[in-house]
């Protein structure tokens, strides 16, 4: 089977369509930006005081599942501590030398954010080691027995990490982080108040109802609930009178096949043939990667999360199992076992 992630519309990972959306919906402000009540609260602190002694803030490390508004905080560090910031990632430093080349151009205090920071090669990391500890580069000059090592001094700046996966980080990298937040999925009263607050900023007409049954079908993400709100305008616009309400929302959602609780058809695929062919598990994560064609770190990054988040899948020793909530979810009997009664 081929899963096409790019255009699943409960994806949370960053797709092309998003970009222009989020930049217009990103918050500039801590005070802007909703939820993630302690990160939020611990970092004003950091920042406040690293303003008053005329510092430049602590590297950060984030780290959550995506869609989570990490990039966003990120933004909010760099325009709350009134400097710039150069974006990039893991992946796109792909030598030590490009990693060099991003430092030295930074100005005094800037603020680096490289995301999928896990994905760092080693040889680009070692020389964030020393730029990190001592705002230093070191460069090796010439080969063999006469290299030798000189060392340039950088400007200061902040490193903010952002990880889907902090247990990928090595151990050097994860402790020259002075602050490490881990973000959580958003509250349904959460995600509706940044539906509330895009439609705002969107000119979408939304009314209460209908903004926290987008927030219950988001999966706890806000790009999520954006991506939704979007979609309902169209049918808001084009079957009714203009307004999202609880009504046009939840024909809005049940046209794009996702249901109740935000789970869509792979995600009912996934769990029906962990029931069908595993009896519900438990099993191993590379055997359902194996049965439904897709690959062992996209389930375990992408579709894993939320539906152990809301208690559909348990990570056992043995491997994955379904939960009964799941199965009373898909109206499917639990072989051999006491129904649950809910
Ligand atoms: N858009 C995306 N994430 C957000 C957040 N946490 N607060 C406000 N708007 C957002």
């Amino acid at each position: 089977m081929d899963f096409d992630n790019e255009n699943r519309i409960v994806s949370p990972d960053f797709n092309a369509a998003d970009e222009a959306l989020e930049l217009s919906l990103r918050p500039k402000t801590l005070h802007d930006y909703i939820g993630q009540e302690k990160v939020k609260e611990n970092l004003k602190i950091y920042i406040e005081a690293a303003k008053a002694r005329g510092e430049q803030l602590d590297h950060v490390l984030l780290y959550g599942p995506p869609g989570l508004g990490k990039t966003t905080l990120a933004g909010i560090i760099a325009n709350e501590m009134n400097v710039q910031i150069r974006i990039t990632s893991g992946p796109a430093i792909e030598k030590p030398g490009d990693l060099a080349a991003l430092l030295t151009n930074l100005s005094d205090g800037d603020v680096l954010f490289i995301d999928e920071i896990h994905r760092l090669s080693r040889s680009v990391e070692e020389v964030l080691y020393p730029a990190m500890e001592d705002n230093a580069l070191d460069i090796i000059i010439g080969k063999g027995p006469s290299a030798r090592s000189i060392r340039l001094d950088l400007p200061r700046f902040t490193l903010v990490g952002a990880t889907t996966r902090a247990g990928q980080l090595t151990a050097p990298l994860r402790d020259r982080f002075g602050v490490i937040a881990r973000l959580e999925m958003y509250s349904k009263e959460e995600l509706s108040q940044i539906v509330r607050r895009s439609a705002g900023i969107l000119g979408i007409a939304v009314d209460d109802k209908g903004a926290l049954e987008i927030a219950s079908r988001a999966r706890g993400t806000p790009r999520i609930a954006n991506r939704l709100l979007k979609r309902a305008r169209d049918f808001a616009e084009v079957m009714g009178n203009g307004v999202i309400t609880e009504e046009t929302a939840q024909i809005a959602l049940s046209r794009m096949e996702i249901d109740a609780l935000g789970l869509d058809n792979i995600d009912r695929m996934l769990l029906t043939a962990m029931i069908r062919n595993y009896n519900g598990g438990p099993v191993g994560l590379e055997t359902i990667a194996a049965t439904i064609g897709e690959e062992a770190v996209t389930i375990e990054d992408v579709y894993e999360p939320y539906l152990m988040q809301i208690g559909f899948l348990s990570k056992t020793p043995r491997g994955r199992v379904v939960t009964a909530l799941a199965y009373k979810h898909l109206g499917i009997d639990m072989p051999g076992q006491q129904k649950l009664d809910l």
